[in-house]
């Protein structure tokens, strides 16, 4: 693994993955740890989020980082802001919610609109580490059009915090847990994503 370029002395990527999903260790958590399980392999620290187990509110637009990019609102969300910092790669799962992401998911995305701010407001520079993002999305339906608004969405989100979006993996079909557990196909895939995306950084 190439050396972390932010300062920092450990020569280890680290890899936070942040599951969207309220049901735990269903479809969503399955592939993104195996994504993770992958990463480890690559030589990555990893710590994995479940947004359902946090407590922390939507966005109240009440203009509280107007003036300095930084969110006002002193919730789980505090933790989140320093993790998504801190890391070299960062992997956002949730399943398909009508045709969306997550609740839980779209929830913290919104609470980056301080960082929009931050960037186009307010101009200010965010860092200069390279950072990497990947999106694990399921659906039930095998339409790929289900997964067009996530993508948009999270793509929105890596944007604006100068994520380079490196990957994604979008299943189709998939309704039970075991669905993905006797998919070793989609695993094998999830895990050599999280085994390959952060070599190039
Ligand atoms: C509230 C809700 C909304 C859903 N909306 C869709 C949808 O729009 N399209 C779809 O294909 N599946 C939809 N699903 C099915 C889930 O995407 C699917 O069961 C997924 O595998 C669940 O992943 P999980 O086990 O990680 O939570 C929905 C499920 C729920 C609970």
């Amino acid at each position: 693994m190439p050396p972390r370029n932010d300062g920092d002395d450990s020569d280890k990527m680290n890899v936070v993955g942040i599951s969207g999903s309220p049901r735990r260790h269903g479809s969503t958590e399955t592939l993104l740890d195996r994504l993770l399980e992958g990463a480890v392999s690559a030589g990555a620290d990893v710590e994995k989020i479940v947004l359902n187990e946090l407590t922390f509110r939507p966005c109240q637009e009440c203009g509280g980082c107007d003036r300095t990019g930084a969110c006002v609102i002193k919730d789980d969300m505090e933790f989140i802001y320093r993790r998504i910092e801190d890391a070299d790669g960062i992997v956002v799962a949730s399943p398909v919610f009508f045709a969306n992401v997550s609740a839980q998911t779209k929830m913290m995305i919104d609470r980056f609109q301080c960082a929009w701010v931050a960037k186009y407001a307010l101009k200010k520079e965010r860092r200069t580490k390279k950072q990497k993002g990947i999106f694990i999305s399921v659906s039930a339906a095998h339409r790929k059009d289900f997964f067009d608004s996530s993508k948009l969405v999270v793509k929105s989100f890596f944007a604006t915090l100068d994520i380079e979006y490196a990957g994604e993996l979008l299943c189709g079909g998939i309704t039970n847990k075991s669905d993905i557990d006797s998919n070793e196909k989609l695993l094998k895939s999830a895990f050599e994503l999280g085994k390959s995306f952060l070599v190039k950084i």
